[in-house]
């Protein structure tokens, strides 16, 4: 059992990517890795999750007004989180992410489950997002009088066949990842600016049609709304850590990638804080749109012009989100299949375009098939319990690290430690708190998943174990 716990020193992580035969091709700039962050956050959580999560849905209290409070809470959860993985990045410029951190750590049976709730994170919120998507999409076709037969643009919950433009979508994406990540960051920074254009846009505009009256009451459910909206919409934020996924792509990791975590993060809080407010103020918050609240906001207002521009402007930023959600989960299974936790097929990479291709197949067709049958709601909150955990483990194993190698170089070092991982890791299960029972249930059931995985495949498989199954004991 103690070899569960076995670490793998930051030393042999560096040299497992140096020594890799099919090495990822270093081609990411600065630029690149913001562009990638901000493509991977601002998408179907601001454009679409921020109706329900003013309103309220079912049993779930909505924020109303005070969503910019909401958003204010789970940035800063997510600004605790993020200084936390920039402090790994610069240390651990390696694919993976928290899960290589994880291994790094806490050792090799923590990185599984945190491998296996990135899986979560990534892959099952790409499903949410194609969802997000698809409705965005449609609504744009409708307003042109092109109608699609409902059971087609429908899953089944919803009273139709299947979800076709949410499937769609992925799948012609996967091709896209298939083909180069070079390529995929171009594509990706043309609609990072347009994504923020169109944000831009909707806070100009939409300032001028405030009734400041729309503010009051600001807090119609008080804090138990505030902090269930902010379980919800945490879902906007996430993406930021997907550039540390692409680390070993990147030309200057160690500087960049902490610098490209934290200014996609901070300017996404500024314009989310902002929407909040101009949404909340242009309708009364119980008329707030579900669907597309964003775009039917500026309609309401009489800015019909406006509303199609920032519908076509969602489309579009969703669509870099779900490029950056597809690559951190292919980059996940890349790394854990590298390591011998998953099958060694999984990390194979193109001898032509130098890209993980099995994984990112694998990924595509499974997020493609849940995609046209799974309701978003339940989608999102899979990935938000996911990805709080993750990011708990992060924040320990920042505390942890700095205990058991005070002597590693630390180009990025994060401020106020111990206190920061901890109140870091108190917000997100804090977050967690606010998320519905059922979903604890479905995030225990899913670890429980992984573990059984992990008994009967990575355990035995390990490399490290490989290596030297004694010697690699955590805090050795
Ligand atoms: N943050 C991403 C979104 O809102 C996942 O779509």
């Amino acid at each position: 059992m103690r070899r569960a716990f076995r670490t793998k020193s930051i030393e042999q992580i560096h040299r497992d990517c140096e020594n890799q035969p099919h090495k990822l091709k270093r081609t990411l700039s600065l630029f690149d890795l913001t562009a990638l962050g901000i493509g991977a956050i601002i998408g179907t959580g601001i454009f679409v999750l921020v109706g329900t999560a003013a309103v309220g849905d079912g049993d779930r209290p909505g924020a109303g007004p005070a969503l910019a409070l909401s958003f204010v809470l789970s940035g800063a959860a997510c600004l605790l989180a993020a200084l936390c993985y920039a402090e790994f990045a610069s240390m651990i410029p390696a694919a993976g992410s928290a899960y290589t951190y994880t291994y790094a750590t806490l050792g090799e049976l923590f990185a599984w489950i945190t491998g296996w709730s990135l899986v979560l994170e990534y892959g099952i919120a790409c499903v949410a997002v194609a969802i997000g998507w698809s409705g965005y999409f449609v609504s744009i076709l409708e307003r042109t009088g092109i109608h699609l037969p409902p059971a087609l643009i429908n899953a089944p919950h919803e009273g139709g066949f299947i979800n076709l433009p949410a499937v769609l979508i992925v799948l012609a994406l996967t091709v896209l990842l298939v083909i180069g990540i070079k390529e995929s960051a171009r594509v990706t920074g043309v609609i990072v600016v347009l994504k923020i254009a169109v944000v831009l846009f909707f806070i100009a505009v939409g300032a001028f049609a405030v009734e400041p009256a729309n503010w009051s009451p600001f807090m119609p459910n008080g804090f138990a709304g505030v902090g269930a909206a902010a379980a919800v919409i945490f879902f906007a934020y996430i993406g930021f850590d997907a550039v540390s996924t692409t680390a070993e792509e990147a030309i200057n990791p160690q500087r960049d990638v902490p610098i490209g975590i934290l200014v996609s993060l901070i300017i996404c809080t500024i314009l989310y804080i902002a929407v909040a407010l101009v949404l909340t103020g242009i309708v009364p918050y119980s008329q707030i749109h579900v669907k597309a609240p964003v775009a039917e906001a500026l309609n309401s207002a009489g800015i019909r012009w406006g509303g199609a521009l920032v519908a076509i402007g969602a489309v579009a930023g969703i669509t870099s989100v779900l490029i950056v959600m597809l690559l951190g989960q292919i980059r996940v299974f890349y790394a854990m299949s590298r390591d011998g936790l998953l099958w060694p097929w999984l990390s194979a990479v193109h001898p032509r375009y130098g890209t993980p291709h099995h994984a990112t197949l694998i990924t595509g067709v499974g997020v493609a098939i849940l995609a046209g049958f799974v309701p978003i709601g339940v989608a999102a909150e899979l990935t938000n319990i996911g990805t709080l955990f993750a990011f708990t483990l992060v924040c320990g194993a920042v505390l942890v690290l700095r205990k058991t190698r005070p002597d590693l170089k630390r180009p990025f070092r994060a401020p106020f430690v111990p206190l920061l991982p901890i109140l870091g890791m108190a917000a997100c299960l804090g977050l967690i708190g606010f998320l519905p029972p059922i979903t604890w249930v479905g995030f225990l059931v899913w670890a429980a998943v992984g573990l059984i995985l992990y008994a009967l495949y990575g355990f035995r498989h390990s490399k490290l174990g490989k290596q030297a199954p004694v010697a690699n004991q955590a805090g050795s």
